[in-house]
């Protein structure tokens, strides 16, 4: 079969789940049906591959070709989770290329001298618990599997219930350094989730930065009322704190060149007569440098009068997604035949996280034409992926051999 007939047939199967077919969105929670659906999907293509699969204790999906306990493994992959609503790609992109790169492999008839894996990430985008990387950041003990298991989803059900009911021990939820320990490298190829490469007119590119981001929650209190008797003079009323943090937000984020959103609020009880009693407002920040991440939050605290509470803090030194690795950068970023392109990305991957462990890390992008991400617009050309599956090939090829 052709690369292209393979990336179709591929990215085929995986299209129908969990894809909502009036908006043409994609809602994949972590530990929900459809995300049980996504690992079947995933196991089932890597056993197609003659690919060992396991799942870690932090709840990663892992694909051996080779012998994961020789270590120095080179690793590729993304995951297979989105934020309600999101796209096809964001995730997807980097799982199906690994596999379309292990077929070219074949093709190519290399003989890896070390262990190549493929990894689904579990929960990237914390779209059910709120923590960004969630998989990552507890495979490598950032997360504390306590505080996982506590959170609650927007029905009030803890995580420990749902990984329960999903099948796995929540006991045994964790951090796995033995399966971290064999990790030589990892390379992550990704669709780009803005339009650098649009404006660099290349295919594919590679990774220089992960910019620093955190998200908070800030807990607005007031007073629950009646609506139509309560004076206005008389109200304790927490959405007018809510509107005014959101303009500070934006304020805050312009004053240290950041980028802040609100893009979840939570009204308690949420009724139309009702004076809300707590408003909940969570606040996405991202910068350069982390310092500038923390100052747009301690502005939002000050507007507030009340501590955000970390949800999930940027990994420290989340920058060192630069020291990726050299080999990566040189073969990868020649997608298309052309110089290496390179960009910083302001979208937080789990090889941030990896990087932040001190794994080597590399990343790819894959030109997405309207930058559109976390929406069902977000799109990348078929002649685009392929270019980033053999870029991916290029990378995982010399990498296996040295
Ligand atoms: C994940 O994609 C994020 O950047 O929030
Ligand atoms: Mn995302
Ligand atoms: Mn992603």
């Amino acid at each position: 079969m052709s690369l292209a007939a393979g990336f179709r047939s591929t990215w085929d199967t995986l299209g129908a789940i969990g894809r909502d077919p009036v908006t043409g969105g994609y809602t994949r929670l972590v530990w929900s049906d459809t995300e049980r659906t996504l690992r079947e999907w995933f196991t089932a293509e890597a056993r197609a591959r003659a690919l060992d699969v396991h799942e870690d204790r932090a709840g990663n999906l892992w694909a051996w070709w080779g012998d994961p306990t020789a270590g120095d493994a080179v690793v590729t992959g993304s995951h297979l989770d989105a934020v309600p609503a999101g796209g096809a790609f964001d995730g997807p992109l980097g799982v199906v290329s690994g596999l379309l790169a292990v077929d070219e492999l074949r093709a190519r008839a290399v003989a890896p001298s070390r262990p190549l894996a493929l990894v689904a990430f579990s929960d990237e985008e914390g779209g059910r618990y709120g923590i960004a990387c969630a998989g990552s950041r507890l495979l490598t003990g950032q997360l504390d599997p306590a505080r996982a298991l506590a959170l609650t989803d927007d029905d009030g059900r803890t995580q420990a219930e749902a990984v329960r009911a999903s099948g796995r021990d929540p006991d045994h939820l964790g951090a796995d350094p033995d399966v971290l320990a064999r990790i030589g490298v990892f390379v992550e190829l990704h669709v780009e989730q803005g339009r650098g490469l649009v404006e660099l007119d290349a295919p594919v590119g590679v990774a220089t930065a992960i910019r620093a981001h955190g998200r908070w929650r800030f807990d607005l209190d007031g007073r629950p009322d009646h609506a139509g008797t309560t004076r206005l003079e008389d109200r304790q009323d927490p959405m007018l704190a809510q509107a005014r943090l959101v303009l500070a937000t934006r304020d805050a984020a312009a004053r240290h060149g950041a980028l802040a959103t609100v893009g979840k609020v939570r009204v308690h009880p949420g009724a139309v007569n009702a004076i809300p009693g707590r408003v909940q407002v969570w606040v996405d920040a991202r910068a350069d440098e982390e310092v500038d991440v923390r100052a747009v939050i301690g502005e939002l605290e000050r507007t507030a009068g009340t501590t955000g509470r970390e949800e999930s803090g940027p990994p420290r030194g989340q920058r060192e997604a630069a020291r990726r690795d050299r080999r990566a950068t040189s073969a990868g970023g020649r997608g298309g035949g052309g110089p290496v392109r390179a960009l910083a990305t302001g979208a937080g991957h789990d090889a941030g996280v990896l990087a932040t462990a001190g794994v080597p890390t590399a990343m790819l992008f894959v030109r997405n034409p309207t930058g559109i991400s976390h929406a069902p617009d977000e799109h990348a050309e078929e002649a685009d992926c392929l270019t980033g599956v053999a870029a991916l090939t290029d990378v995982l090829a010399e990498l296996v051999a040295s």
